[in-house]
């Protein structure tokens, strides 16, 4: 083989393999989005105030959460009713009643 057609080989390889990468964190990305669309708002709006440890060993109920997020816009948070109800949701059932304890701090 000629150098020419051996570079074009390792070139097309390395594509392939960075598509395969690039599929790979999609899919990653598209599996936790399915988890719950609240997990991913909350990703997006809680931290620039404080991080999860904030709420992280809270075991509540959506109603209850409903009434934290709705004191976090007291405190400045600015969200839609429809967001605040996909969140209370999420956290609802991730770190409701019946939510396993919380993993011990690392
Ligand atoms: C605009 C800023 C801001 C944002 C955004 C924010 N928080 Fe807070 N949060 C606060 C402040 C301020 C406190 C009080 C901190 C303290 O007591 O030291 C707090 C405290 C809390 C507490 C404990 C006290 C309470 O009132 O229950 C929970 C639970 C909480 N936040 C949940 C959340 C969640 C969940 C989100 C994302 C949906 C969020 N926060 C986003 C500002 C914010």
């Amino acid at each position: 083989m000629s150098k020419v057609r051996n570079g074009v080989l390792a070139l097309s390889l390395a594509c392939a393999s960075a598509m395969i990468l690039i599929a790979a964190a999609n899919a990653e990305q598209a599996k936790e989005q399915a988890k719950h669309p609240g997990l991913q708002l909350l990703r997006d709006k809680c931290f620039q105030c404080h991080t999860d440890s904030m709420w992280r060993d809270a075991r509540q109920d959506a109603r209850w959460w409903e009434g934290a997020l709705y004191r976090m816009v007291g405190r400045g948070g600015i969200w839609t009713t429809e967001e605040i109800k996909l969140m209370a949701d999420y956290l609802g059932t991730d770190f409701g009643p019946n939510a396993k304890p919380p993993e011990p701090a690392k």
